[in-house]
This record gives C-alpha cells, structure tokens and sequence, in this order.
C-alpha cells in the first residue's frame, strides 16, 4: 500500500470543486486518511517546490500558492502516486484529456503559471518528503 501528497490548490478550494476532486479519489477506491485546509507559508511552499527554484515560474507559483487556502490530504492505495497523477492529467488544463481532474475542470487562465487545481507526488521519495512536509505535526 502506498501513501501520496494530494493538494487541492487555491484555484480548487477557490472554485469550490474540492468535494468534487474528493469524490473522484474515492470513487478509484483510494482512501483519505489525513486532511486540512491550512493557507501555506513561503516557507513550507520553499521547501515543497525547492526543485523548481530558479525557473521562470517559481516566483510566480510561490504567489499564487500562498494566495489562499489548500486542501492537502494525505491518500492512500495501491499504486496511489501513479494512479492519482493519471486522474489529475497533464500539467496544462488545456492539454489534459477529458476525463481527467484538470481536462474536465481546469481552466486556461492565460496566466505564466499553471492554475491546475490539484498536486500529486510524483514519486515515493516525493510522497514521503512532502507529507512530512505537509503533516508534520499529525
Ligand atoms: P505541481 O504538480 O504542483 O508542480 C509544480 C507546479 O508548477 C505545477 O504543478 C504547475 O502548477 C506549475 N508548473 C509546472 N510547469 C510549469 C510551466 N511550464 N509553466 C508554469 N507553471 C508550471
């Protein structure tokens, strides 16, 4: 069983889609075992994307993550990471497939970042660095 780092970001919590992204999780059959609705520090954010600093849209991210709230969950299944990154889609809500998190309700916003609504860990070493970021204190 594996665990992985799902975050609904501020677009999501914004739009009001976090049930909907929520039930999309447990209608896979994986399970919620850890969540909360916390606006990130640049701290927390700094560490969490600290593979991304120096790119263009690192700053930018940082922003737009510390805007508002995020729902982070820590969930759980067999083969979880892979599985949630194929029911969030490609990175650009435009090229996602339908079907998907961000292909059915990701917008373009036009903007330099990308307002995709959801993170998934992108593999077990980032899960369990990023939930201890994330959960540190549960
Ligand atoms: P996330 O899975 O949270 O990991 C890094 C984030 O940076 C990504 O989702 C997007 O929100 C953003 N991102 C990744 N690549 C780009 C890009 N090429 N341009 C703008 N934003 C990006």
């Amino acid at each position: 069983m594996e665990s992985t780092l799902v975050l609904v970001k501020p677009d999501g919590v914004e739009r009001g889609l976090t049930g909907q992204i929520m039930a999309r999780i447990e209608a896979k059959g994986y399970v919620i075992t850890k969540a909360k609705l916390e606006t990130p520090s640049r701290e927390l954010l700094a560490k969490h994307y600290e593979e991304h600093e120096g790119k263009p849209f690192y700053e930018p991210l940082l922003e737009f993550m510390s805007s508002g709230p995020v729902f982070a969950m820590q969930v759980e299944g067999n083969r979880v990471i892979e599985g949630f990154r194929s029911l969030a889609g490609a990175t650009d809500p435009t090229e996602a497939a339908p079907g998907t998190i961000r292909g059915d309700l990701g917008r373009d916003w036009g903007e330099r970042v990308q307002k995709n609504l959801v993170h998934g860990s992108d593999s077990t070493a980032s899960a369990e660095r990023e939930l201890g970021l994330w959960f540190a204190d549960a």
